[in-house]
């Protein structure tokens, strides 16, 4: 994972917004990949997986076993990084981010949405991103195949993962591969193309346990 880190981010940029990239609506791509993928490229790697073709990464799966954890370094390390970054980048100033930005800060304070985990019975979560090209070859449901190994392997029983609802391509690929929608609410900040409200998924799944088998 460490080789592949610039892939990732890239591939985090160019499928930030319901699978198209994200530069029209935030266009500083270092703090969009740190905020999206740093934990697990350079704090937890050992939890994702990266799809290859021909010699190039055109696909990830990110996933996290304890969630918990990954909470509490949020809150620890990258809420502070990324402000750190934001600022030092301007972010909160120059045109391309600072609508987004401004956009969230004034729809978190209104709404004051919540974020949280799904639950003690769904430890891990994940995220999952191709690019174009790589999409609709069964290779998004390889990787969810191969990352439910591991949380079997790791005698993990339940995974959530969080989705824009109206991304219907995502939400219909996650259903396919066994999940149900759990909770979902109005998402700060970001837009539809004409400007509408999206709104934040979760998404939960068990997975049946393998003892005695
Ligand atoms: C969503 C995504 C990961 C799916 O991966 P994929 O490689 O295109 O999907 P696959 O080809 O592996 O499809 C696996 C199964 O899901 C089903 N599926 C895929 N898209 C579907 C859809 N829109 N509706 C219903 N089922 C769908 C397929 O029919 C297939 O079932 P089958 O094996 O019985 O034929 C991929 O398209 C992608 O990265 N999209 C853009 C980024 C994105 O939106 N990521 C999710 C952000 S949370």
């Amino acid at each position: 994972m460490p080789g592949d880190r610039e892939a990732v981010r890239h591939i985090c940029n160019e499928t930030g917004h319901l699978g198209d990239p994200i530069d029209p609506y935030f266009s500083d791509r270092e703090v969009f990949a740190d905020l999206h993928s740093f934990y697990y490229t350079d704090v937890a790697s050992d939890s994702s997986f990266v799809i290859e073709d021909d010699g190039e990464v055109i696909g990830y799966l990110l996933g996290c076993l304890d969630s918990v954890r990954y909470r509490a370094w949020v809150k620890s390390d990258l809420e502070a990084r990324i402000l750190k970054r934001a600022f030092a980048r301007g972010v909160f100033l120059r045109p391309g981010t600072a609508p987004l930005v401004w956009r969230f800060v004034v729809d978190w304070l209104r709404e004051k949405p919540h974020f949280g985990d799904a639950g003690d019975e769904y430890p891990a979560h994940l995220h999952i991103n191709l690019l174009p090209r790589g999409r609709k070859r069964g290779l998004g449901g390889l990787l969810i195949k191969n990352y439910f190994e591991l949380l079997r392997a790791n005698g993990l029983s339940g995974v959530f993962l969080e989705t824009t609802a109206e991304n219907t391509n995502a939400v219909g690929f996650f259903k396919s591969q066994g999940f149900v929608e759990d909770e979902k609410s109005l998402a700060p900040g970001v837009r539809a193309a004409d400007g509408s409200r999206l709104h934040g998924l979760r998404m939960i799944q068990k997975l049946p346990s393998t003892q005695g088998v």
